[in-house]
């Protein structure tokens, strides 16, 4: 007979890794000042715009002569952007160890067809970064929201390096600390740890990635949302809030009161505790239990935001169809939406545990998994 379940619930049931759980004191009331109707070129736009990139600035702290941009397209639209404007230079080195950054594999070898040494990891597993020639430029996630694998440090990078770093950092950015002067061209999305709207993207350039903008022209046409520059000069503008196109001031009001939310609790470094604190509920969960492991095999790599988990009960007989029924069955009791790994990752649970998940909520759903796991485990039978 299926054990009775767990009588507490999590409050919020809300575990998907993107978009992410609303920040805790979420309510649509909090979008009130929103400078809807009104143009984004207008004062009031403009400075709302203006906020969010210095904000993100304070938030993240983010070098002073960095430029901070809010681009079309959300996390994608910014890699793209940087991809298309800046590679073709020189070599490139693409560095993949999950589905997102074999997506940027592909993109530069098939697309681009540039020049570029591959090296990649497996799911769990992570590229040495040791081996990398930054003197070529280089194309990386930091963490891999599909395998729950990041990177730990940027000391492999060298400070003193010919080639550009290019980093997807949107389900790092806000949870983990990222090492600015190792990175060049840096993106993000509002929808992931600050638990913002998707839609539009961010794009932080360092000054030799400036530098590369105003000395550099691709061989290749650039559709006008990818264009930072103009006649061999950056486009200032994009980096105070004058957009490429129309953004959405709803958007960009919600992502202000994440950015005020930040602020009140502390600050980066509470929003890092936060998600660390979270992330630690189901590591230690994972070694109180032989049946659940963490996909990351490097303890130092395991990732505070995409947790990915496997099972490795011998008892189950399809690996796939067996984690999907778990899934299922915690989003059937309304305990956690969303937590079925990535469809390109290997069978299990992605469970998020960014800053604006509460850490209770964390705690409330582990009695859920081992709940959710023995019962399918008897329905196998
Ligand atoms: C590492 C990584 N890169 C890119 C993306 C795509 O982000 P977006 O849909 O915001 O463009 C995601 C989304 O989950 C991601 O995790």
């Amino acid at each position: 007979m299926t054990t009775k379940h767990p009588a507490h619930r999590p409050a919020n049931p809300r575990f998907s890794s993107g978009p992410c759980a609303k920040i805790p004191t979420f309510s649509l009331d909090k979008l009130s000042d929103a400078a809807l109707g009104r143009s984004h070129r207008a004062a009031v736009g403009k400075d709302k715009l203006k906020a969010a990139i210095e904000g993100t600035r304070e938030i993240l702290g983010i070098p002073a002569d960095y430029r901070i941009g809010i681009v079309p397209a959300s996390d994608t639209g910014a890699v793209e952007m940087a991809m298309w404007s800046l590679l073709g230079e020189r070599k490139a080195t693409m560095v993949a160890w999950e589905s997102f950054g074999a997506g940027w594999v592909t993109d530069v070898v098939k697309q681009l067809k540039i020049d570029a040494e591959v090296k990649t990891a497996d799911y769990g597993e992570i590229v040495d970064f040791a081996e990398i020639d930054f003197d070529t430029d280089v194309v990386f996630t930091w963490n891999g929201t599909t395998s729950g694998v990041r990177l730990p440090n940027g000391e492999a990078i060298p400070a003193a390096r010919q080639g550009l770093t290019i980093c997807d950092a949107t389900s790092a950015a806000f949870a983990q600390d990222l090492p600015w002067d190792k990175l060049d061209v840096t993106t993000f999305s509002w929808q992931k740890v600050m638990g913002g709207e998707a839609a539009h993207g961010m794009i932080v350039l360092s000054p030799r990635a400036v530098a590369r903008l105003e000395s550099y022209t691709p061989a290749w046409p650039l559709p006008k949302i990818f264009r930072m520059t103009k006649g061999g000069k950056l486009i200032e503008g994009i980096f105070v809030g004058e957009t490429i196109n129309t953004p959405s001031m709803l958007a960009v009001e919600d992502y202000l009161v994440a950015l005020d939310w930040a602020r009140e609790i502390g600050g980066l470094p509470k929003l890092m505790n936060r998600a660390d604190t979270n992330a630690r509920v189901l590591w230690d969960f994972c070694d109180r239990n032989d049946w659940i492991a963490n996909l990351a095999t490097d303890p130092a790599t395991r990732s505070n935001t995409s947790v990915c988990l496997k099972f490795t009960d011998e008892r189950i007989q399809d690996g796939a169809a067996f984690a999907k029924a778990v899934a299922k069955k915690l989003a059937d009791h309304n305990v956690a939406l969303d937590v079925g790994a990535y469809r390109d990752a290997p069978a299990g649970l992605r469970i998020w545990c960014g800053a604006t998940v509460e850490s209770s909520d964390v705690e409330a759903l582990t009695p859920w998994l081992t709940w959710a796991f023995e019962a399918c485990i008897e329905e196998q039978a």
